[in-house]
């Protein structure tokens, strides 16, 4: 039996269904169940019932999963794949600046830890953080953003809010700057530039196209455009030239790769299934507050 055999196999012996981020390795992409954005891969973990979920993402998609499923096993492959931006930021900081600003909605990305989602009144996703910001929180007398700068400046362009927002970025996405893309535009001048919010300011407002990485794939499907410079993590690529065969997919002149992401690969996919490894959990206490800012973005999604 190859590797790929023995995942299916014990996959139906432990009634587990497999997610994986759209930034994973082809080869784990490949032998998910679903693959998607935050919002997707969160609304999958909350609507399945298997009894167990591989989350091949990093540890706040994980514990997301676990908030979202409590009564499932959440297993994560490789309990080091965290996220640099998702630790940029503790609870006791939040609560500090939130004692700043007394009367502030707090609004997190869903890159925080399960204790920062629970100081907070809404999460959201780079897939709904302008409808979040723009139409949930309207009426908001002021607002916190944490800890993404970059997607909040991006939210602030394109709701002209300002927002009171923390210094925390992806590093990964940080890495692309804007001469990186307009190197492979003078290379390809039919090519539409699509862009993470993750990105800079600077690179966000060269982009044709600024979405989410499964908002992104819907563009891509929808366009009649046959060439794209690809302004996010790697991985990405795989499932864009696999829906879409009769376009070209290019990369930044400096590629930008997720080390994190990187991380889960089949034959830790194969051990978690087999040894039930690593089981996320999350203070009840503290799952039940970070349940309610993340039910309020479900409740959101169109
Ligand atoms: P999305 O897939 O939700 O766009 O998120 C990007 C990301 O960086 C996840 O860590
Ligand atoms: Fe975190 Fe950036 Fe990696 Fe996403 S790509 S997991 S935001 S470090």
């Amino acid at each position: 039996m190859n590797i790929n055999e023995e995942i299916h196999k014990l996959k139906k012996e432990r009634r587990a269904v497999i997610l994986a981020h759209n930034y994973q390795v082809p080869e784990v992409q490949d032998i998910a169940d679903y693959v998607g954005d935050s919002l997707g891969l969160s609304i999958q973990a909350a609507r399945t019932d298997a009894e167990v979920i591989v989350f091949c993402g990093v540890h706040f998609m994980a514990e997301t999963a676990k908030i979202l499923s409590p009564d499932k096993k959440v297993l994560l492959p490789d309990l080091h794949a965290g996220c640099p931006m998702a630790d940029m930021i503790d609870a006791e900081q939040l609560r500090a600046l939130k004692a700043q600003h007394p009367k502030a909605k707090v609004i997190c990305y869903v890159n925080t830890t399960a204790a920062v989602k629970a100081e907070c009144d809404l999460c959201c996703t780079s897939a709904n953080a302008v409808k979040m910001v723009g139409e949930v929180l309207k009426d908001a007398e002021e607002i916190i953003f944490v800890p993404d700068q970059y997607l909040a400046a991006y939210v602030t362009a394109k709701t002209g809010r300002k927002m009171i927002t923390w210094q925390g970025c992806c590093p990964t996405h940080a890495k692309i700057l804007p001469e990186h893309l307009l190197e492979g535009k003078k290379r390809r001048p039919a090519a539409e530039i699509i862009a993470h919010p993750e990105c800079r300011p600077e690179v966000t407002r060269i982009a044709d196209v600024v979405a989410s990485t499964e908002g992104m794939l819907t563009y891509i499907r929808d366009s009649k455009t046959k060439e794209f410079i690809v302004g996010t993590e790697q991985g990405i690529i795989h499932r864009m030239q696999k829906q879409n065969p009769d376009k070209q997919f290019y990369e930044p002149a400096k590629a930008a790769i997720c080390p994190d992401m990187k991380r889960i690969t089949l034959e830790k996919v194969l051990r978690s299934l087999k040894d039930m490894v690593h089981e996320i959990s999350v203070p009840p206490e503290t799952a039940d507050r970070a349940r309610t800012s993340i039910r309020r973005m479900l409740d959101h999604v169109d």
